[in-house]
């Protein structure tokens, strides 16, 4: 047995999906943990991007497993239009997806509260998938779970007392029998769906893990937007880490074999909080356009900056990241000189670990160094023969990471995609991380 996390190091849409593509052909079981329809997903399909924002993008690779764990929330809704849009490609889930019965469900009054709160004191720039409000009612306790929701009498008595507990605050915008009405007009529907998929995915992780199968854990979001080690508040509701997949899969430590790390070549952010190398310029700019920098969920311009080593060496930390990813290496081609910031400085002091303080990571300035910039194309090669001021500005990001880094990524499809040649111990040889 092999298992594998793949983490997000920076504030999501590090290329996920697509290095999920990469390595999904090693993988028996690609399971997502925490998050929802939050997540945007990018695969390319025969030329053109395919999206999944629930499902593991592990759907698109023939005959693997796919386990939406007890750890992601769900929208029905969304679920169908996407299982609806792999049957387009194709591509059928019976057999092959199933969903915790211990996962909690995303309801329209989720999504409703999620509008209300971004127009409220606090502005997060969340999706408005209803992600938070989703995972606070699992925390008070009063979440629907899929096994809840396809007992219907369980289902209508639990809509309820919700319903009485959040129509205070959504009286403003509705009523509760417009929701209701909403709701169980499409309850069949979705139970029909949603009933075949249902299963104990900590059990099938077991006995997958009994038969020694290879398992990928596909983290959505990233550390930075980590309920715990993120910028809070600004951050996601649950926990992209590599811990999470314990929580989120009923996974035990123990088996836990290797965490891959994913990171851009720069760094980008999406919605609001603090994002200290920012480029609010022309550069980034440049970047948003050269590197399609708009969100995948939602469409929105992401914010684009520097790589932020202090950073990343706190998603290492939090992570025990073994290797890297480096995603989008391509898009710097062409900026001269690239910086990489090292530290921070905040009222005259140098910070070298990431602060918790959201008054220092909002006001801290960041200390750069400066690499030459390639003007040349990055292709498909030997790592040793890309251009060689790209290569040190890897080996520089190794270096100051403290983390090897076993793959680069040049270009949206899978086969844009250099190993790079390292030692290799046992389990990364079956990765193909050699
Ligand atoms: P993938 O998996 C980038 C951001 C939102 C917002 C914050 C909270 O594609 O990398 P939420 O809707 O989760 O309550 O929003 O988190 N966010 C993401 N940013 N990539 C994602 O997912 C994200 N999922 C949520 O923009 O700032
Ligand atoms: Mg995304």
């Amino acid at each position: 047995m092999n298992t594998l996390v793949l983490i997000g190091a920076q504030w999501g849409d590090e290329g996920k999906g697509k290095i999920v593509h990469f390595l999904g052909k090693y993988a028996d079981y690609v399971v997502r943990y925490q998050g929802g329809p939050n997540a945007g997903h990018t695969i390319i399909l025969d030329g053109k991007p395919f999206v999944l924002h629930t499902i593991p993008s592990g759907m698109v690779l023939p005959g693997k497993i796919c386990l939406i764990a007890n750890g992601v929330v769900f929208d029905p809704e969304i679920l169908y239009e996407e299982v609806n849009l792999l049957k387009k490609q194709k591509i059928s889930v019976k057999n092959r997806l199933f969903i915790s019965s211990a996962a909690h469900i995303i309801l329209p009054y989720h999504k409703l509260l999620d509008e209300l709160r971004e127009k409220g004191n606090i502005r997060i720039g969340t999706t408005r998938r209803g992600i938070g409000p989703a995972y606070a009612d699992k925390v008070v306790r009063i979440g629907i779970r899929l096994c809840d929701f396809v007992e219907e009498k369980t289902f209508k008595d639990l809509l309820e007392k919700n319903l009485r507990e959040k129509m205070p605050v959504l009286k403003q915008i509705t009523t509760a029998n417009k929701i209701r009405s909403e709701i169980m007009k499409n309850y069949k529907r979705w139970k029909n769906f949603l009933k075949p998929m249902m299963a104990d995915t900590a059990l099938m992780l077991e006995e997958a893990a009994a038969k020694n199968k290879n398992i990928l854990f596909e983290s959505a979001q990233g550390t930075l937007l980590d309920i715990d080690f993120g910028t809070y508040p600004y951050v996601t509701s649950s926990n992209p880490i590599s811990g999470g997949v314990c929580i989120g899969a009923g996974f035990p430590p123990t088996k836990i074999k290797y965490v891959l790390g994913i990171v851009k070549a720069y760094c980008t952010r999406v919605g609001e909080g603090p994002f200290p190398t920012e480029l609010k310029d022309k550069l980034g700019e440049f970047m948003r356009e050269k590197g399609l920098e708009y969100g995948a969920t939602t469409g929105r311009p992401r914010r684009c900056g520097w790589f932020d080593a202090v950073a990343v060496r706190h998603s290492v930390r939090v992570n025990g990241i073994d290797s890297f990813a480096v995603t989008k290496l391509d898009c710097l081609k062409g900026i001269n000189p690239l910086k990489i910031c090292i530290a921070y400085k905040y009222k005259g002091k140098i910070i070298k670990e990431f602060p918790y303080s959201r008054e220092i990571i909002a006001h801290c300035k960041p200390v750069y160094i400066e690499m030459p910039g390639f003007n040349q194309n990055i292709r498909n090669t030997d790592f040793n023969k890309i251009p060689e001021n790209a290569r040190k500005y890897i080996l520089k990001l190794e270096e100051l990471t403290k983390t090897k880094i076993s793959l680069v990524s040049m270009g949206r499809t899978r086969e844009e995609t250099i190993v790079v040649s390292k030692p290799n111990p046992a389990y990364e040889e079956r990765w193909g991380l050699i």
